[in-house]
């Protein structure tokens, strides 16, 4: 068939041919443009805040109707624990580690020339910033407003941001605020503020009682204190008390108390002791001895010792109120670390008149008797007395045996045989042999500074 248009004359079926020709070649030159690799561009920037940056390079590349988008990240900050949280939340969001480098990878369909722009706009419509500091110092409790941040796409403000925190206004240490602005599928910004809250307060010793006077010679019996921190709360048993006392000089001293909280701050104070001028006056009354059953009673208080003894068959063991007296104190002892095991405690006269003969085979009798009593004459026959910590003469210098000096006399025992008082005891120094006396006689004698002979006045 043919058309006839003035001169022009077209054969209909020739021109379908044709039409069909150009939208084949058309459509072929169309696929194999978008099918092919034949696509690449770089876009590189930087992020910039505060306190850390990146920067980004951006590759694309079409292919297969798809755009390939890939981000390589160099991201420096200024701090390490900001860095580590940026990190993190980067991997959240996809990113892998390769070196220093973090990179991603993700796809669009679609045309790559439209995905790049998109991407710039995108990255160039934001203004995401910090308000007030990026690093915030507080004091334990002290009131914090939280500045918050500035987000604006575009010139219009918007407050699509998440804030996450492990801030506990209740705990000293540090912690990094974030903030998450999700401006699109792959594009979060990110925003960090480290607050640290410290505590820079001193603590406090509050002294019981006031200065203290004591008579020459006798021991200065601690009033007590507490100490307390805004942080910490009770931390009188890190107290550290240094006594100069001297009851054998006259004078005036101090004892001071120091504190340190678990942050550090330092608080001391200081006791007054004044140590009176030696009396010359005596004044003894004379004491109350009574003999029942062969024991000796000396003011109400038993006595054994190189005058008077003990009956052979005076078996009373143990004293139930000496062994728990000595449980709570080896119990108190522990909780500062100090360790006061039992060596000896009850002996039968039998067991005395072994070890005493032991020992004067070994010494001579001269020498034993500065050290074992004989038989029917030693407190341990009592029930009443213990050798605690070691008997050993080097315990004399550990802190064992300088607390045991200090407060035994608190749970009712005395140090028997004191240092150079052996003149008067018969023994020599016994800083582990404790003599149960109950706590009020115990703390008599500890504050006359006395041997048990002196303050009770006999031989
Ligand atoms: N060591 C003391 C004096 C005793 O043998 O009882
Ligand atoms: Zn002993």
């Amino acid at each position: 068939m043919t058309i006839k248009l003035g001169k022009i004359r077209l054969k209909v079926f020739n021109c379908i041919i044709f039409l069909l020709v150009v939208i084949l070649i058309i459509y072929l030159a169309i696929t194999i443009f978008f099918m092919l690799p034949n696509f690449n561009s770089e876009y590189n920037y930087e992020i910039k805040k505060s306190n850390y940056n990146i920067k980004v390079k951006t590759k694309f590349k079409h292919a297969w109707f798809n755009c390939h988008v890939k981000e390589i990240y160099d991201v420096n900050a200024s701090d390490k624990s900001i860095k580590q949280k940026l990190l993190i939340d980067l991997k959240d969001e996809g990113f892998k580690s390769k070196g220093k480098y973090l990179y991603r990878k993700y796809t669009y369909s679609g045309l790559c020339r439209d995905d790049i722009n998109t991407y710039k706009k995108e990255h160039n419509s934001v203004i995401f910033n910090l308000n007030g500091k990026d690093n915030v110092t507080l004091n334990f409790k002290e009131e914090y407003n939280e500045p918050y941040v500035t987000l604006k796409i575009n010139g219009n403000s918007s407050k699509n941001i998440n804030v996450n925190s492990d801030f506990n206004e209740n705990k000293i240490g540090t912690y990094i605020v974030s903030y998450n602005a999700n401006i699109s599928k792959y594009y979060t910004e990110k925003l960090y503020r480290k607050v640290k809250i410290i505590d820079n307060e001193k603590p406090e010793i509050i002294l019981n009682g006031d200065d203290v006077e004591i008579e020459y010679g006798k021991n200065y019996i601690e009033p007590g204190y507490k100490a307390t921190d805004n942080y910490d709360g009770d931390i009188t048993k890190k107290v550290v008390i240094k006594n100069t006392v001297n009851n054998k000089k006259a004078g005036m001293y101090k004892v001071t108390y120091s504190v340190k909280d678990s942050s550090g701050n330092k608080f001391s104070i200081i006791r007054n002791v004044k140590v009176r001028e030696k009396s010359s006056e005596v004044n003894k009354e004379q004491p109350n001895i009574e003999v029942k059953d062969g024991i000796t009673y000396v003011n109400g208080i038993l006595i054994v010792n190189k005058t008077y003894g003990l009956p052979k068959d005076y078996d009373p063991k143990v004293n139930g109120k000496a062994l728990s007296a000595l449980k709570q104190m080896q119990a108190d002892a522990k909780a500062i670390s100090l360790n006061l095991p039992l060596v000896s405690g009850y002996r039968s006269y039998t067991t005395q008149e072994n070890l005493y003969n032991k020992y004067v085979k070994k010494d001579g009798e001269e020498v034993a008797n500065t050290y074992s009593a004989k038989p029917g004459y030693s407190e341990h026959q009592t029930g009443l007395a213990f050798d605690v910590g070691s008997v050993e003469r080097s315990f004399a210098k550990t802190d064992e045996a300088k607390w045991l000096e200090k407060n035994a006399y608190l749970y009712g025992f005395i140090i028997r045989y004191p240092k150079d008082k052996t003149n008067i005891t018969g023994y020599i120094y016994e800083p582990w042999h404790i003599r149960y006396l109950g706590k009020e006689n115990a703390k008599k004698v500890y504050e006359s500074g006395l041997t048990l002979e002196e303050y009770l006045g006999i031989q």
